[in-house]
Formats: C-alpha cells, structure tokens, sequence
C-alpha cells in the first residue's frame, strides 16, 4: 500500500473507532446507564445476575475498552513510532494493560452472556483469542520483529471492533430479517468472531502485491 493510500487507510479506522468510543460512552453513561434494555433480554440465566455488581463491571468493562480503543489507534498512527519512540512504548503497555482488563471483566461478565451457555463459550474463546494474539505482538517486538509485531498489533486492534459488530449483525438479523433476538445476538457474536480474524487477513493480502515484503522486519 503507497502512502496516501495508508493514510486515507488510518483515517477511515480512525472514523471507525471514534464513533466506536463515543458509541460506547453515549450508549452506556448516558442514554441507557442501567443497561436496561440489553438487560431485559437476559431470561432464563442459569446464575442469578446481580445488576448492581455486573453494572460496575460493565462499566469498567466499557471504560477500558475505550482506552484499548484510543492507545491502540494512536499507536497506529506513523508519527508515533517514527517520532517518538519512547511515548510508543508506553502506550503500547496502556493498550496491553488495558486488554487484560477488558478480558478480566469479560472473564465476569460471559456466564451471564444473552443466549446462553453458547453465547458464553464464544466470549470465552474470544477473551483467549484476544490474548493470545495481543500477547503475541509484544512477543515479537520484545525479539525486535518490527513488521510481525504491526501484523499481530493490526489482529489484535481489530478485536476492539467486536461489540460494535455484534450490535450491527444483531441489529441486521433482529430488525430487519426479523430473528429472535437472543438468536440474532448470538448470530451476531460467532459472526464477528469470524470476521475479526479475516478482515486483518484480506488487509495483509491487499498490501503486499503493493511492495511490501512480509518476511522482512
Ligand atoms: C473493545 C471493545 C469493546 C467494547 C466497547 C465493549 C463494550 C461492551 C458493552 C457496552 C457491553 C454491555 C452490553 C452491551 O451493550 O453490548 C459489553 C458486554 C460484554 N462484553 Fe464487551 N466490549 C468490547 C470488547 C469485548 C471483547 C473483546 C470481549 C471478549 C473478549 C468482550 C466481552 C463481553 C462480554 C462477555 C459481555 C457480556 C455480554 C452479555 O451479557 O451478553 N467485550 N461489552
């Protein structure tokens, strides 16, 4: 990919996620802070879920998410790890700090996951998944392998995507198919789980015919 072509690139994710953010902070602090909506799906749970603590911990769930969301796209950006090095670094540390976080309460919040036992074994596979692949990243950078750290980073950044997803697919299947909505939802998250890891894929494919040599760094 040329660079115009990457900055046009960064510009449209850097769109993407800050109407993500700013999605999440109206969403959950103001016009819905009691989740009572999404809660009023929640039938049948197998676990008695007590509002009260799972509200806390969505909180601090959203809250994290949006700094993974903000560090991993500044860090993104070509000034930051051209021009300060150093500030990189330690905003690469937020955004991996901030991950574990947002698994960690995820680690909560799955077993009262709408849809289910099935709803959660696909968060869980997911909080594994995001580790790994986040983990993997500041593995390769620790050994210096500049061009698969921005491989691992760009996988790892995609999982921040994931509960605006889930929202669009379950919006697509709820409203205008018509599915259930606990169905749609559950649709919804083992489909963005499958189009988080291809989509970084299909980037990978489109910029190396362009000249750039995935065995270097
Ligand atoms: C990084 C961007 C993310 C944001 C902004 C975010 C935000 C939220 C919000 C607002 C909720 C409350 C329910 C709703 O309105 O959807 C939620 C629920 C949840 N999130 Fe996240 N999330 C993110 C990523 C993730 C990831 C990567 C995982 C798994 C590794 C995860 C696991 C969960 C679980 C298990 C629930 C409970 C679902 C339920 O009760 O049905 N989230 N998230």
């Amino acid at each position: 990919m040329d660079r115009d072509r990457r900055q046009s690139f960064y510009k449209l994710i850097a769109c993407f996620s800050l109407i993500s953010i700013l999605y999440s902070l109206v969403n959950n602090f103001l016009v819905d802070p009691g989740a009572e909506t999404f809660l009023s799906h929640k039938t049948g749970l197998v676990r008695e879920l007590k509002p009260q603590i799972w509200l806390t911990v969505m909180y601090i769930h959203v809250g994290f998410a949006c700094v993974a969301m903000a560090s991993g796209l500044i860090n993104f950006s070509t000034r930051s790890y051209t021009k300060y090095p150093r500030f990189h670094r330690v905003n690469g540390y937020v955004y991996i700090s901030s991950v574990l976080f947002v698994v960690l309460t995820s680690g909560y919040l799955a077993p009262y996951a709408t849809g289910g036992k099935v709803s959660s074994i696909g968060f869980n596979l997911l909080n594994i998944l995001w580790l790994f692949v986040t983990v993997t990243a500041l593995v390769h950078i620790l050994r210096r392998r500049v061009l698969q750290h921005r491989r691992w980073m760009i996988r790892s950044y995609a999982f921040c995507f994931t509960n605006m997803l889930i929202h669009l697919l379950t919006f697509v299947f709820h409203e205008m198919i018509g599915i259930e909505y606990v169905t749609s939802y559950t649709i919804g998250l083992y489909g963005s789980i499958v189009l988080l890891i291809i989509a970084p894929e299909v980037l990978f494919r489109v910029e190396k015919p362009i000249g750039i040599d995935p065995h270097k760094g």
